[in-house]
């Protein structure tokens, strides 16, 4: 089964043929941080962040992301891109907070990494331009806390999540975010496998700004949705569809014994969001060069199997888990109980949209750039195994264990000093 059919059959015609790198990056940190949003300020959430290590409070798009990162906790040497989200949290009956890990999805391997998510990037068909250097958007709104259950068509498919059952190698049917386990809002009912997020971000731009002030209004997704042809003509330029996936550990919180009694479910995202309508997602376009047209125009095969790709350079996970950032706001977010989601973020159960709590309390200033000590993230062992013992499976998208090359240099990639790993 290749991608095209696991996404589902919208994506035969479109996709079939056409350039899919699919690779897994670790967390770089989990922190107050987000400089899109809340440039040179803490946010008022925690997000978790991957990608190269320049991320920063502030990321002037000038920034040369190449030549501020020692390294990156992606696949892909040459990806000093950083993605963030929202962090989930458990609620307990008795008040109290803890982060849900993350766990590495299905066909990442051989290696396990350290929280993070799944990125990958589609050529579209046809004339498409690669994102210039300094381009971010986001997609998704914090604040908002309604919708529907069952994803509707268009682009509100761009933010959904899949529920993984008793059956760890089943992933589910149809493309992410209209497969039937698949909901708008955070799953009702427990799920045996854990919870994944599908994430969309536009594919059409206005060839101008590589930023607007709310970071969506150069971007816009084409009528028919994530995936879909046709862009508006006041966004003609069609970019790679970027997709990413992260896969929440909810299975230590599966005892019904330890939910709501009313009947809601116990997960909320870190801006106080009980439903998960407010699943956002960021991203600061870095791939070195032009690396990723090169990936996008050679690497043809399919499978997503990150060898497969000869344009890039792999690095294996172990290194990609050395990448890490040590946090700079002083103050507990995971691997703890919490009393409150960190910042000032009361549940806000809507349905209007949330508001910022103003007179906030909560650090907002006291940052330390000397590093402090951090938690090493925990490396979760999935209900599934991440790549195959015995030869490429799953109709070649799944990963032989033993056929890994080792860390590559790809043709054309100038060869950049050994990463600096920063303490664990
Ligand atoms: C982040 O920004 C601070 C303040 O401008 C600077 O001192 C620090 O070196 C930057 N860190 C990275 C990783 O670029
Ligand atoms: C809530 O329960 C957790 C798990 O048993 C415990 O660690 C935490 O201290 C409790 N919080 C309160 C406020 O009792």
């Amino acid at each position: 089964m290749r991608w095209n059919l696991v996404l589902g059959v919208s994506l035969l015609s479109s996709l079939k043929v056409h350039g899919l790198i699919r690779f897994g990056c670790s967390q770089l940190v989990t922190e107050r941080f987000d400089p899109l949003v809340t440039p040179g300020k803490v946010s008022p959430h925690v997000h978790q962040v991957v990608g190269g290590n320049a991320f920063n409070l502030t990321m002037d798009p000038a920034n040369d992301l190449q030549a501020l990162s020692t390294c990156t906790t992606c696949r892909f040497k040459e990806d000093k891109s950083n993605y963030w989200t929202a962090t989930l949290y458990f609620k307990h009956p008795n008040g109290s907070f803890i982060r849900v890990n993350q766990m590495a999805n299905h066909n990442t391997g051989p290696g396990l990494q350290s929280g993070g998510m799944t990125i990958y990037y589609f050529q579209p068909t046809g004339k498409f331009s690669i994102f210039p250097k300094g381009f971010r958007m986001t997609v998704g709104n914090a604040q908002r806390r309604s919708g529907s259950s069952k994803p509707a068509n268009g682009p509100e498919r761009s933010l959904s999540f899949r529920c993984f059952g008793s059956d760890p190698y089943n992933m589910g049917d149809g493309t992410p975010g209209s497969g039937s386990t698949d909901s708008f809002d955070l799953p009702k009912q427990p799920c045996a496998g854990g919870i994944r997020s599908n994430i969309y971000f536009p594919t059409c731009w206005d060839g101008k700004n590589t930023d607007s002030p709310d970071h969506q209004s150069h971007v816009a997704a084409p009528a028919g949705g994530p995936m879909a042809a046709g862009c508006p003509s006041t966004h003609p330029v069609v970019i790679p569809q970027l997709f990413m996936e992260i896969v929440w550990d909810t299975r230590p919180f599966n005892d019904k014994a330890l939910w709501p009694k009313d009947g809601s479910q116990p997960f909320v995202f870190s801006m106080g969001d009980p439903y998960g309508f407010g699943q956002h997602a960021d991203y600061v376009f870095g791939w070195e060069g032009d690396s990723l047209k090169r990936a996008m125009d050679q690497c043809t095969s399919g499978t997503g199997i990150p060898w497969d790709c000869k344009a890039l350079t792999l690095q294996d996970v172990d290194t990609m888990n050395q990448c890490r950032q040590p946090v700079k706001v002083e103050e507990p977010v995971e691997a703890q109980w919490l009393p409150q989601l960190p910042g000032c973020n009361p549940i806000q159960s809507g349905p209007s949209p949330a508001t910022v709590v103003s007179n906030c309390a909560a650090a907002s200033t006291t940052l330390t750039f000397a590093p402090s000590p951090t938690v090493a993230p925990v490396v979760v062992t999935p209900p599934w195994t991440v790549c195959n013992a015995n030869g490429n499976g799953a109709g070649g998208i799944e990963p032989n264990c033993n056929a890994y090359p080792g860390p590559t240099t790809a043709k054309g990639f100038e060869a950049t000093p050994a990463p600096t790993v920063t303490p664990l």
